[in-house]
């Protein structure tokens, strides 16, 4: 039972993260009138949504009654705040990390950011080894370090792309790096920890989620109000939704459920690995359908070691 909801928890990621990525490069080049929306509000309506679904797992596993659920809420949320508490470390981390992500995007290009951030691989094998006791043998840690050049590969700056790297600023480079990496060793540290909470405790995933959801709610408004307070007080806090942005909210909101359960029924090391191969999925979908990804050379070249 639990080896079935391995495999399809990580098949559900490796479907959620591939149209994810679809969906978000399709609204990108969607043309409609009036302003954008604001990814930081985006970010709340997506933990609230993913609140709302684990509250209905939660209530699904108490046989669907309500007396049940709200006694389940209280007992385990409301009368023990210090488990609760322990939950706003993630995500305070997660929300670090978002914004760690967006410094390193506004100083590097997309490409050698999304190569600099698969060492992300690495930290949480790092992490797990040395939080969870996990023992990884030789050819384990070659293999990891395989999976994260051949995605670096995969994602390799084109010539294109290099060219408008060179136009920042060395000093701009090392900031965004710098980030970059600071967000590699939060991604793994929070997982990790994230996981050892899940397994070494009794409490059900969904309602860690719900503890997690809950704090990043609060640091997520928290967010919306330091970036973007004057444009919500003007234009509202859903401008620029469109059908295109809710399915992209439900798909971020399904990605924290999927997470979550990953976590739980497989690990953060497994996780990486169906990520990488969305990444390689989403990038095939990219080349022979939407005919928007050109392959480096260096892509090319890999080929003939194939
Ligand atoms: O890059 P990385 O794999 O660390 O990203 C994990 C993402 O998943 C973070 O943005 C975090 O907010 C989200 N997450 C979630 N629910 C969980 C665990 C992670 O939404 N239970």
């Amino acid at each position: 039972m639990s080896a079935n909801l391995k495999y399809l928890s990580l098949g559900i990621l490796v479907f959620q993260t591939t149209s994810l990525v679809l969906t978000m490069r399709y609204s990108r080049t969607l043309k409609e009138e009036g302003p954008r929306y604001l990814s930081s509000t985006a970010v709340v309506v997506a933990e609230l949504w993913k609140i709302m679904a684990c509250i209905l797992l939660v209530y699904k596993d108490s046989k669907c009654s309500l007396r049940a659920l709200n006694r389940i809420l209280h007992d385990e949320i409301l009368n023990k705040p210090m488990e609760t508490l322990k939950l706003a470390i993630p995500s305070g981390i997660y929300t670090l990390q978002n914004n760690l992500l967006y410094v390193a995007l506004s100083n590097l290009d997309a490409a050698t950011y999304q190569v600099t951030y698969q060492l992300k691989i690495l930290t949480t094998a790092l992490f797990s080894v040395s939080m969870l006791s996990k023992k990884l043998g030789v050819y384990q840690w070659l293999s990891l370090v395989i999976l994260m050049t051949g995605v670096a590969f995969v994602q390799w700056p084109s010539d294109s792309q290099e060219l408008n790297s060179k136009e920042l600023s060395a000093g701009s480079q090392f900031v965004g790096l710098m980030a970059v990496l600071t967000a590699c060793f939060s991604s793994g540290f929070a997982g990790v920890y994230f996981e050892k909470i899940l397994k070494e405790t009794k409490q059900s995933v969904w309602i860690r989620n719900i503890q997690l959801g809950f704090f990043g709610s609060i640091f997520g408004l928290m967010g919306v109000y330091v970036y973007d307070g004057e444009l919500v007080s003007k234009n509202g806090f859903f401008q620029g939704y469109n059908w295109l942005t809710w399915i992209v909210v439900v798909l971020q909101a399904l990605g924290g459920l999927v997470i979550a359960a990953v976590i739980k029924y497989a690990d953060n090391i497994l996780k990486g690995f169906a990520t990488s191969l969305s990444i390689i999925l989403s990038t095939l979908i990219s080349y022979f359908w939407l005919q928007d990804f050109v392959p480096t050379s260096l892509c090319l070249s890999m080929k003939d070691w194939i």
